[in-house]
C-alpha cells in the first residue's frame, strides 16, 4: 500500500507572522494515519520554518525547498546549495515546477542534472510534469509528459529513483480554480506509472505520485479516491493552517 503526501508549496508568499500564525494552528492538527505532511517554504525562510516545525509540531510536518542549483556547492551567486539544503535540516526539493519551467525557462535536461545534484546530497525529490492548456487541446498531453519524464528522469542513476516523487500538475488548473476532474487526473496519473515501467525504470507499484492544480480542502476527497493519485502538492490552499490542516485530516 502507498502511503500519501501532502505537500504545501508556499511559492514566494508569507512574512513571518503569516508562518507563526499557520504553526498555531497547524501544531494542534493530528495528521490522518499514512500521511505525510510537507511543507516548502522561499528559501529564506527554511531556518524559521525549521525551526518552529521542531518546537512546534514533533516531527509531524517536513520542511523542504522549492528550488535548487545543479551543482552541490561553488561559485554560483544568488542560488540555492542542494547540500546546503540538506546540511540545515530540508528532506526534499521540488524540481521543475512549472513556473520554473515557464518564466525561468528552465529546460528538462537542467531539470535531470537538478534532480541528480539533489539526489547526491539525499535530499528526496519532486519532480513535476504537466502539459498546458495548448498542448491538452491538441491532443499532446501523453507526449509532453513523456517527454519530460525521459529526458529529466530516464538518465538518472537507477537507484537514486527511489527518492524520487512525480507531480502532475496540469499547468492550466495551477492557481486558476480550475482542477482536473479526478478522472482527467487518474488517467494521466495511469500513464505515467506505466510508463515508468515500459521505460525500465524501477519500482512503478510504489511510485508516490501526486496530482497539484487548485486542490483545497472541498476536492481533495475525490481526488484522492484515485487508485493512482496517492497524494496532492498544494499551493494557495497551502497558506493557511486551517485549509492544510484539513487537507491533511482528511487524509
Ligand atoms: P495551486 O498551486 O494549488 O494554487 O493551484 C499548485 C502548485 O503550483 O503547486
Amino acid at each position: 500500500m502507498r502511503e500519501k503526501y501532502i505537500v504545501g508549496n508556499w511559492k514566494m508568499n508569507h512574512k513571518q507572522e503569516d508562518i507563526s500564525k499557520f504553526f498555531e494552528v497547524f501544531s494542534k492538527t493530528t495528521v490522518g494515519k499514512n500521511c505525510h505532511a510537507w511543507v516548502a517554504p522561499q528559501a529564506i525562510h527554511l531556518p524559521f520554518v525549521l525551526e518552529l516545525s521542531n518546537k512546534k509540531c514533533n516531527g509531524k510536518l517536513l520542511v523542504g525547498g522549492q528550488n535548487c542549483c545543479y551543482e552541490k556547492s561553488g561559485a554560483y551567486t544568488g542560488e540555492i546549495s542542494p547540500e546546503a539544503l540538506k546540511d540545515i535540516g530540508a528532506t526534499f526539493v521540488i524540481i521543475g515546477h512549472s513556473e520554473r519551467r515557464a518564466i525561468y525557462k528552465e529546460q528538462n535536461s537542467e531539470l535531470c542534472k537538478k534532480s541528480s545534484a539533489a539526489l547526491s546530497c539525499g535530499l528526496q525529490v519532486i519532480f513535476c510534469v504537466g502539459e498546458t492548456l495548448e498542448e491538452r487541446e491538441s491532443g499532446k498531453t501523453e507526449k509532453v509528459i513523456e517527454q519530460q519524464i525521459i529526458e529529466g528522469i530516464k538518465p538518472l542513476d537507477k537507484k537514486s529513483l527511489q527518492n524520487i516523487i512525480i507531480a502532475y500538475e496540469p499547468v492550466w488548473a495551477i492557481g486558476t480554480g480550475k482542477t482536473a476532474t479526478p478522472s482527467q487526473a487518474e488517467d494521466v496519473h495511469k500513464f505515467i506509472r506505466t510508463l515508468w515501467e515500459k521505460e525500465g525504470l524501477p519500482n512503478a507499484h510504489d511510485l508516490i505520485i501526486l496530482y497539484g492544480g487548485s486542490v483545497k480542502p472541498a476536492n481533495i476527497g475525490e481526488l484522492m479516491a484515485q487508485k493512482n493519485i496517492d497524494g496532492a502538492l498544494v499551493g494557495g490552499a497551502s497558506l493557511k493552517g486551517e485549509d492544510f490542516s484539513a487537507l491533511t485530516i482528511a487524509n
